[in-house]
């Protein structure tokens, strides 16, 4: 065991801080920017926190650094791990088949084999990093099999785990070959919670069918190799973002002037559309872009009156699905900007490329429609990001079913972006809402997203998974 343990120890892929190695081989640390590690910090700095995951680079470790009260503990990963544990079984086998097969998940042996033994290395580091009777978090779908390994070798420990991501219906979830070993690997959390009620029922679903074991509401009665039945509580906990942060970045002088200025660099339009995402084939980017072509082709939407902004941020190029989206969604843009730009009138602006945090606000605020057409999504933070910066009750926002934030986002526009013209028509509406009409749905949408956030996300979790 190390020398300092923690009461609460935080596991997921990656780990809350940025490294930067120097010429003279010297370490920079920096914490990541996120709601989750600014929400766990005020808890994991008052109980002698830890946080174990992967650094970001291959081969790369350096001892625990504490940095806000919380002690990251690297978890190194070679190339071959990173091939087969996160660019294959992660994001090529589980990511696809959690978001509804959207592209063909792949089933590889080596691919599995290499997740289950990399979820044994956070394992083991995080049973020898928590405190007797400590809490462990297990994060996302990359560590599906940590919890009931964590719990083999603590059992003194608390165990709980939250998805990210959606769980899919036992109709497909039964393709996985491993199917029963992800169930058990769960169950060896106290607690594990999803972003929607659909998907905690998915799990229980998959559970009943395929482990045999009984569930009882939202609990699941685990039996023991010493014959004895622990239950396991299967519940909901829709994420959030730190609203208040997002609120006072929006309300800064820099900020609403850069808003201001982004918008005369586009021409002075009189709507702008805005579309930000990571470059995932989950995210329905080409759906939007369809509809966003089809209106400028039928002159229902005319540049330079209309622009849209498509931020991209480069995501998993290592996956060749990621390569391909890509491609397809460079094609459509440079078509859109072709056929219906002319010089200083540009009819998209497209980003690949991460934007800070300030920019990020400032176009927020820049934006009278906001796109978020995600075909499966857990949560979608962008879509809370965005009502949590509309600090001027204005804007509109277009939201998929498909994501996790329509639960709770009822006043957004809801589409479904499959249907193209049911799409166009909700674009073509919210470019057209009243300021009137603005502010009554953001009054609501703002009202939801500033109770509820992910600080109090946070501690609804540890406070459910204390009581177990
Ligand atoms: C999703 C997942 C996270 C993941 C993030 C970025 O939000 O739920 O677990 O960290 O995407 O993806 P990456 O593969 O770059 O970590």
């Amino acid at each position: 065991m190390t020398a300092t343990l923690s009461d609460l120890v935080v596991v997921s892929n990656r780990l809350p801080i940025d490294v930067s190695v120097a010429a003279d081989g010297s370490m920079t640390y920096r914490r990541s920017p996120g709601g989750l590690v600014a929400a766990l910090q005020p808890v994991l700095s008052a109980r002698s926190g830890a946080w174990i995951g992967w650094p970001g680079a291959p081969d790369f470790s350096f001892e625990p650094v504490r940095l806000d009260g919380i002690l990251s503990i690297p978890v190194a990963l070679t190339a071959e791990d990173i091939a087969d544990y996160y660019e294959g079984f992660s994001n090529a086998t589980l990511w696809p088949l959690y978001h509804d097969v959207i592209t063909q998940p792949e089933y590889h042996r080596e691919w599995h084999e290499a997740y289950r033994t990399v979820n044994a290395k956070f394992a083991e580091a995080a049973a020898s990093s928590a405190a007797e009777g400590g809490t462990v978090w297990v994060h996302d779908y990359q560590l599906q099999l940590a919890p009931s390994m964590i719990k083999q070798l603590r059992p003194d420990v608390k165990v709980g785990f939250f998805n990210h991501i959606p769980f899919p219906p036992e109709a497909l979830f039964a393709q996985l070959p491993w199917r029963r070993e992800i169930l058990m690997g769960l169950l060896g959390a106290d607690l594990i919670g999803f972003q929607r009620a659909q998907d905690a029922g998915n799990f229980r679903s998959c559970v009943r069918r395929l482990t045999g074991l009984a569930t009882r509401g939202h609990q699941i009665l685990v039996r023991e190799s010493d014959g004895s039945v622990r239950d396991v509580l299967s519940a909901a906990f829709p994420i959030s973002i730190d609203s208040a942060a997002v609120d006072a970045r929006a309300r800064l002088p820099r900020v609403q002037a850069r808003a201001r200025e982004i918008r005369s660099e586009l021409g002075n339009p009189d709507r702008i559309l805005f579309g930000v995402d990571r470059l995932d084939y989950t995210k329905g980017i080409a759906h939007r872009l369809k509809a966003y072509e089809e209106l400028l082709r039928e002159r229902r939407l005319k540049v330079p009156g209309v622009v849209m902004v498509q931020v991209a941020s480069p995501s998993r190029v290592g996956v060749s699905a990621y390569q391909t989206l890509r491609d397809d969604v460079e094609t459509t843009v440079g078509r859109i900007a072709g056929d219906f730009g002319s010089l200083g009138s540009p009819a998209i602006h497209y980003l690949h490329q991460n934007q800070d945090a300030d920019e990020m606000a400032a176009l927020y605020l820049a934006a009278d429609v906001m796109l978020v057409t995600a075909l499966r999504d857990g949560m979608n933070l962008v879509a809370k990001e965005y009502v949590a910066s509309r600090v001027d009750g204005r804007g509109a926002l277009v939201l998929s079913e498909f994501a996790g934030a329509a639960d709770e986002l009822r006043h957004a526009l809801l589409v479904n972006p499959h249907d193209i013209d049911g799409l166009k028509a909700s674009i073509l509406r919210a470019a057209a809402m009243t300021p009137k009409e603005q502010r009554r749905r953001m009054q609501a949408l703002r009202r939801r997203v500033i109770e509820n956030d992910v600080s109090r996300w946070a501690s609804s979790f540890l406070d459910t998974l204390a009581r177990r």
